[in-house]
């Protein structure tokens, strides 16, 4: 199976990770710097870019921004614009694609879906997902803007 680390601040991001049933590594405030080591997709909550340090050191450590391959981004979207806004912000600074938006801790149907996305990066597909750069972020991608 693929690699996956995720992130999470209360605990949604967590909870579908749980569900999926799938390992991963938790990225955590107290030891962010965890060196993957292999190519891995990263699950991530959607906040502020100030909210993120955690996830962008984690990102900047060894070579973990090179091995990401692809993401999950978890959100609310009553955030209407703002929707999974840091999947998208990474995604568009790091060049990798989106694979999977959900909300909150996911769906019946969203653990289904990513569990066959999963699956099948495992099984050597190699995703035909672009990397889209969403119109309303307008260039706004600063808290990842020294990135590779
Ligand atoms: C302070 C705060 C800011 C948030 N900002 C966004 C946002 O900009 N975009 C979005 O899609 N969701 C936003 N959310 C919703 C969370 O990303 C969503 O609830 C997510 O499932 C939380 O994951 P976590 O519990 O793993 O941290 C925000 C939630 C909070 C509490």
């Amino acid at each position: 199976m693929v690699a996956i680390a995720f992130y999470s601040i209360t605990g949604q991001t967590k909870k579908f990770g749980v569900k999926t049933g799938l390992e991963a590594h938790e990225i955590t405030d107290e030891f962010p710097q965890y060196d993957m080591k292999e190519k891995f997709i990263l699950i991530t909550p959607s906040y502020q870019d100030f909210m993120m340090d955690s996830l962008v050191d984690f990102l900047n450590y060894k070579d973990n921004k090179k091995l990401l391959i692809g993401l999950s981004g978890c959100g609310n979207r009553n955030f209407n614009d703002l929707f999974a806004q840091t999947a998208k912000k990474i995604s568009v600074t790091l060049n990798v694609p989106i694979l999977y938006l959900l909300e909150f801790s996911g769906t019946e149907k969203d653990v289904q879906n990513v569990r066959k996305i999963v699956k099948q990066l495992s099984a050597g597909e190699t995703t035909t997902r672009k990397v889209e750069k969403p119109k309303e972020l307008r260039g706004n991608i600063s808290f990842l803007s020294d990135y590779r």
